[in-house]
């Protein structure tokens, strides 16, 4: 594997939730359209909370739930924002959401318990792991697995510099 295309990381420690959603913030304020955010970590890790400031990043107005019940969401932000939860559902039963389409639509994605579907997301994603659950500090691990998202890292590093948090 060479440099060019190697996976690039980074990690965060969060001491809270507004740290968390204000590190989503950032990132959804660089968010492109067709980029897709695939998010890790136990029951109560911070996903949603993640993905609620993404959306408030892109410009999503409004209080963003989660979508455990529901499995899908869209937003109007800057660009189209799906909000996925696959908890519920096995990858088999993604036909039924239309996961593909929602992938392909240019619309931003930001799916959570990804890694129930780990085949099914598009190769040049960016992962977000999430590890501690709780009053715990969280850690948020991030791994780009391709040029497209390895870029998104990067724009992510100074909009997260530049709002004061992730240093
Ligand atoms: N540093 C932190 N970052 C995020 N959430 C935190 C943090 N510290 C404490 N919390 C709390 O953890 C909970 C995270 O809940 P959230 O719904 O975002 O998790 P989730 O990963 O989406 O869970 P689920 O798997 O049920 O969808 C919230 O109650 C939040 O207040
Ligand atoms: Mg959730």
């Amino acid at each position: 594997m060479t440099a060019e295309h190697a996976a690039a990381g980074r990690q965060w420690r969060s001491p809270g939730e507004a740290y968390t959603r204000a590190l989503g913030e950032a990132l959804g304020r660089v968010l492109r359209a067709g980029d897709v955010v695939a998010l890790v970590g136990e029951l109560g890790a911070g996903k949603t909370t993640f993905a609620q400031g993404v959306a408030r990043g892109l410009g999503v107005s409004g209080y963003v739930a989660s979508p455990t019940f529901t499995l899908v969401r869209e937003y109007r932000g800057r660009v189209g924002l799906y909000h996925v939860d696959l908890f519920r559902i096995g990858p088999e039963d993604l036909g039924g959401i239309g996961f593909d389409e929602l992938l392909d639509s240019g619309a931003a994605v930001v799916v959570e318990w990804a890694d129930r579907a780990p085949e099914r997301m598009p190769r040049d994603c960016l992962w977000v792991y999430i590890h501690g659950t709780g009053s715990e500090v969280r850690s948020l691990q991030v791994t780009a697995c391709g040029p497209h998202s390895r870029q998104l890292l990067d724009l992510w590093e100074e909009e997260a510099e530049r709002a004061g948090v992730g240093s």
